[in-house]
């Protein structure tokens, strides 16, 4: 004998059943078919817009290169423009964390902004995979098991120029940025290598970012007569800075020196008043190896440009996530393991392989490199496997 189900109630029963029957399934497939989640927390807008996009295009190249997939799982992108302002910085960090759930965040250019990102990944333990943004804080002080970079220190290219301004016999420099963390801590990591060697760096100017009224800061520059300056600025900023230096009549006269962000992805903007100048940084042109070589060519097709030192970022980003996201065949949960896994890898960039630091920093070679047309020509490398002395990181 059978239950009796009154007429009214059996869709509901066998809706339910069949529910459960759908759920059953689902949960076998949901390991191999759950996507891996990534959050991009990128300027889109604004000065660093460029930068931005590069570095996009960079990480969805690599991605493309293994079939759209990592450790086996297929992947899924989300974006929040973050427009390079920190204050808005908390709340698009935890869009992406809360809201659309991420596996990853990989973002981003500001150091400003990426004090927020930080701050929000490491309250909710998300992994986060710094592309661009140097602030030392993230790989110094505020370092966590979660949060890696693919990038630079801002002292590292700054402390690199400070040895190679040294090594020229300069005495008396002036330092010209943005007054935030990126332009502020690029000029410590200068000054400290350059008073090493017994350099003096007698001014310190800066202007608020993203602000590019330099006129008044360059003719300054001018009457302290130094031997050389040394800068910091990116993106369209740096397009501006350059072309004022030159129309001011200083190109030939005062040595300009900077990080190579003043003159990457920037060079088709800037034109003559770029050429010759140098600088330091993590990636070149002309590196000539087999690796770069076909990183060049497969970006040059894909996105109908030239790829910079943010594509490379980028790309190494996706590189570092897929040694993770292999380590346990897409199963994002297994963070420890995760972490462990990207720990251990020596990313084969078109930069040149590198390592991480104890505090999750690439260990690379600074290269010298001088503006020859459209090109940042590497000239030598400046500072062999630069570590980031991760001052106040406790992992
Ligand atoms: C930064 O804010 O850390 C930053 C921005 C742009 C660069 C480099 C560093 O090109």
């Amino acid at each position: 004998m059978h239950r009796f189900i009154p007429r009214s109630l059996a869709p509901v029963c066998l809706a339910a059943a069949a529910s459960l029957a759908m759920a059953g399934a689902a949960s076998a497939q949901t390991a191999a078919a759950q996507k891996i989640k990534v959050g991009f927390m990128l300027p889109y807008t604004g000065t660093y817009a460029a930068l931005g996009n590069a570095i996009e295009n960079g990480f969805r190249m690599y991605v493309q290169e293994q079939g759209g997939k990592l450790g086996g799982r297929e992947v899924e992108f989300f974006k929040v423009d973050d427009e390079s302002d920190p204050a808005k910085a908390p709340e698009n960090a935890t869009k992406l964390i809360k809201r659309d759930q991420v596996d990853v965040v990989i973002g981003t250019v500001h150091s400003g902004v990426q004090m927020g990102i930080v701050k929000v990944a490491k309250e909710n333990n998300t992994l986060v995979i710094i592309p661009n943004a140097g602030a030392d804080e993230a790989t110094g002080p505020l370092c966590g098991p979660n949060i890696f970079r693919s990038s630079f220190s801002n002292w590292q290219p700054g402390y690199a120029m400070g040895q190679v301004v040294a090594g020229r016999g300069m005495k008396k420099v002036v330092t010209l940025t943005w007054k935030y963390a990126a332009g502020e801590q690029s000029v410590k990591g200068f000054k400290e290598a350059f008073e090493a060697k017994g350099g003096k760096v007698v001014k310190e100017l800066t202007l608020p970012f993203p602000n590019v009224e330099f006129q008044a800061l360059i003719t300054e520059v001018a009457s302290l007569k130094p031997d050389a300056v040394f800068v910091f600025f990116a993106g369209g900023g740096a397009v501006k800075f350059v072309k004022d230096w030159a129309a001011a009549g200083l190109k030939d006269k005062i040595p300009l020196y900077a990080s190579g962000f003043l003159t990457d992805g920037t060079l088709e903007a800037q034109g003559a008043a770029a050429q010759g100048l140098e600088t330091t940084l993590h990636y070149a042109d002309g590196l000539e190896t087999p690796r770069d070589r076909n990183f060049r060519a497969a970006y040059a097709k894909a996105f109908k440009l030239q790829p910079d030192v943010y594509a490379v970022q980028g790309y190494d980003a996706a590189q570092m996530l897929a040694a993770g996201a292999s380590a346990v065949k897409g199963d994002m949960s297994k963070k420890t393991e995760v972490i462990k896994a990207i720990e251990a890898t020596r990313v084969d960039s078109p930069r040149g392989v590198f390592t991480l630091s104890r505090a999750h920093n690439p260990v690379q070679d600074f290269y010298l490199r001088k503006v020859e047309g459209r090109e940042n020509k590497v000239s030598s490398v400046a500072v062999k496997a630069l570590a980031d002395p991760a001052r106040g990181c406790r992992l």
